[in-house]
């Protein structure tokens, strides 16, 4: 039996990029019908129990996700088994997730905008210090990533 795909998104605050990457991930799966397990978390732990950024949750009602009650984490060793994906948004993140990595660990590991032809290498860029326009380019970076990865998965390539 196939498992279902579980996928962990993970940016530095887990407030601003990662929320919106499980949200977007999460519409685009719930669209295909794809079943997925989905969550974020943080590299680092300033924002451990906060609600998303205020901004995030304002760009995510507008494309009718509501993530108000999504809560920061860290991510934990655990993390690394429990999901079959972890994506990083950005080269940091990932540099960071690698280094965290438990000698078991058995997730997939990857820069988010690889699953984007055309994109590979690119960075979600961190709009924490931006305005609503550069939270508008995330929400457009990770549905580009949300659908892309859907469709992969629904091919059955992961
Ligand atoms: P995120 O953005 O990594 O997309 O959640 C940030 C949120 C908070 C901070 C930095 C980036 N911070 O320094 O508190």
């Amino acid at each position: 039996m196939k498992t279902t795909p579980s996928v962990l998104f993970v940016c530095l605050g887990n407030i601003c990029r990662s929320p919106l990457a499980e949200a977007a991930f999460r519409k685009a799966a719930a669209e295909a019908g794809q079943d997925a397990i989905a969550d974020s978390a943080g590299t680092a732990a300033y924002h451990v129990g906060s609600p998303p950024d205020p901004r995030s949750i304002a760009i995510a009602a507008h494309y009718d996700v509501d993530i108000a009650n999504y809560a920061g984490r860290q991510i934990a060793a655990a993390d690394y088994t429990l999901f079959t994906h972890i994506f990083a948004l950005d080269d940091a993140n990932l540099a960071d997730i690698r280094r965290c990595a438990p000698g078991n660990a058995t997730a997939e590991i990857a820069l988010l905008l690889d699953v984007v032809d055309g994109r590979e290498g690119q960075p979600v860029l961190d709009p924490y210090y931006g305005d609503e326009e550069d939270f508008e380019t995330t929400w457009a970076d990770v549905s580009a990533a949300a659908e892309a990865l859907v469709a992969r998965l629904l091919t059955g390539r992961d």
